[in-house]
């Protein structure tokens, strides 16, 4: 499937299908009064008629309206002018998508005339449309017999004036990377425990350096890791039969002396708990517990394709946390790559042993800012839900950096504080550390833990366990959430990016 500016007069466009809004009220937007001039009143005798009222999302697909050279016409609400939001123009888009998807429409072109999206921001609204209709068309098969038909649709369209040509064209290529960030984050996420082990995701890292020239990676296994002193990464997966990788991908866009930003991803292929063994109902979802690994590789992707002036390294702690006669027990005690030691209190709390290890790992490369990624607590559910990404940093700057990153792509985030009176949470007998720190405030002790090892640089860190995957039905699956925060992020410490205020530190 292929995106394609357009230009030019809609009435006289070869397509199979023509997407024009209809505002709240049946009132005609610009492209629909074009053809409904066109068509000598058509759509308007519809509108009188009640068929379609605008209201937001909803669709009316017409066949052989006269005057025009296009063969469908779909009719799409978009709803009251002064309320158009993000969320609203999300839901119009799969509204429109799912006409297009269920039909053998081969080509079709939106002409929404600048009305995606909150605001006028022409370069966001092309990639939003792009983002948002392209990821409509994701489908998860990998693991099933019978393959879904072969997508009918092979072209999509936006129409803009000519002005905006070279803006809609950018905003166009960096809507595909986004698209192919987000795909492959949801593709890992989706993929069952037994496939997406440690080794599989290092696989997968190696592949992707083979195909990108300014992309290397490096996977220090075991023994590595072991002379290194990870041994709180490494005491997670113990239990299990799959070894354990730490998975580093270095990307060079910038000069090789300016210092990276670094991503690191939670990547535990399946949590079962260990020994604190998590109860069974829909512990099958814990195979998404590799989802901050998904989004690092989505971002590394996205990167890969828009190729922005920086440097980033990524670094994924991969494990699969088991329970076995080898596994970890609670009360154990292992020192991390820190020297810090660490009181195993629960082996369900095993993110944070593998992330502490990694972020220590991050040391090494002097990076500008750290972010972490990971599906670390139930509680972050408890606190936000499943609309918004927990965000917790060391640094007020990055923070507002990533929630503006995350409210320009879409792809909320909202801060929880990193206060030192929930430090003592952690406070344990026999250790420097504990690895829960109770009920009370969970996202924030697991943040808290985490921040022992961040004292050297800016960092933050991304909850994603209430938005990375979804639970519900037919919806059921990696959602990709985070890739367009994290690309976004970094496009704008990017030096080619003209907002960036510290474009040459
Ligand atoms: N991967 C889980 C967190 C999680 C649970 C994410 C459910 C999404 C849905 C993590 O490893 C975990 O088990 N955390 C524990 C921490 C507790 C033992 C302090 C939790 O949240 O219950
Ligand atoms: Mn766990
Ligand atoms: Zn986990």
């Amino acid at each position: 499937m292929d995106f394609e500016i357009v230009n030019g007069n809609i009435t006289s466009l070869e397509t199979e299908c023509l997407v024009v809004g209809i505002q709240a009220d049946a009132t005609l937007t610009p492209s629909a009064r074009e053809i409904d001039q066109a068509a000598s009143g058509y759509i308007q005798e519809i509108l009188n008629a009640g068929d379609i009222q605008g209201k937001s999302g909803e669709t009316l697909l017409l066949q052989k309206v006269p005057g025009i050279s296009a063969r469908r016409v779909l009719l799409l609400g978009l709803g009251k002018a002064d309320e158009r939001s993000d969320r609203g123009s999300r839901k119009q888009i799969t509204a429109a998508m799912a006409v297009i998807k269920s039909t053998s429409i081969s080509s079709a072109v939106f002409a929404l005339d600048k009305q995606v999206g909150a605001d006028d921001d022409l370069y966001r609204q092309v990639r939003q449309l792009v983002e948002w209709s392209g990821s409509e068309l994701y489908n998860y098969d990998e693991t099933k017999s019978k393959k879904a038909d072969p997508l009918k649709l092979e072209l999509l369209g936006i129409v803009i004036g000519e002005d905006d040509n070279e803006i809609a064209e950018f905003a166009l290529l960096d809507g595909v990377a986004l698209v192919n960030g987000i795909s492959t984050a949801r593709d890992l996420g989706n993929l069952p425990g037994n496939v997406c082990t440690p080794t599989y995701l290092a696989e997968q890292a190696v592949e992707l350096a083979e195909e990108v020239d300014n992309l290397t990676t490096t996977i220090v296994d075991e023994d590595e890791m072991a002379e290194l002193g990870m041994h709180s990464l490494l005491s997670v997966g113990h239990g299990s039969e799959q070894p354990s990788k730490l998975i580093v991908m270095e990307f060079k866009g910038a000069q090789a002396d300016e210092k990276p930003h670094v991503l690191v991803g939670k990547g535990i292929t399946f949590d079962t708990g260990g020994i604190s063994l998590k109860p069974g109902a829909a512990m099958d979802e814990m195979k998404f517990d590799m989802c901050g690994a998904a989004s690092v590789f989505g971002a590394v992707t996205a990167l890969c394709e828009m190729q922005p002036e920086i440097n980033v390294v990524a670094i994924i702690a991969a494990a699969e946390n088991m329970p076995s006669g080898h596994a970890t027990k609670p009360g154990d005690i292992v020192t991390t790559m820190s020297g810090q030691t660490v009181e195993i209190l629960n082996t369900d709390a095993e993110g944070r042993l593998v992330l502490c290890d990694a972020l220590t790992y991050a040391e090494r490369f002097e990076p500008q800012t750290v972010v972490d990624i990971a599906t670390l607590t139930g509680a972050c559910i408890i606190a936000l839900g499943h609309h918004a990404t927990g965000l917790l940093s060391n640094d007020d700057d990055l923070a507002a950096e990533l929630l503006a990153a995350g409210d320009q792509a879409a792809d909320k985030a909202w801060r929880l504080p990193l206060w030192d009176e929930f430090q003592e949470q952690l406070d344990s007998n026999f250790a420097d550390i504990a690895n829960i720190g109770g009920r009370a405030g969970g996202t924030v002790t697991a943040a808290c833990f985490l921040s022992r090892f961040t004292k050297s640089f800016r960092w933050a860190h991304l909850d994603i366990a209430g938005t990375a995957w979804n639970s519900n039905g037919k919806a059921k699956g990696a959602t990709g959430r985070c890739v367009p925060l994290l690309t976004q992020y970094l496009l704008n410490q990017s030096a080619g990016d003209a907002s960036d205020e510290n474009g040459d530190d």
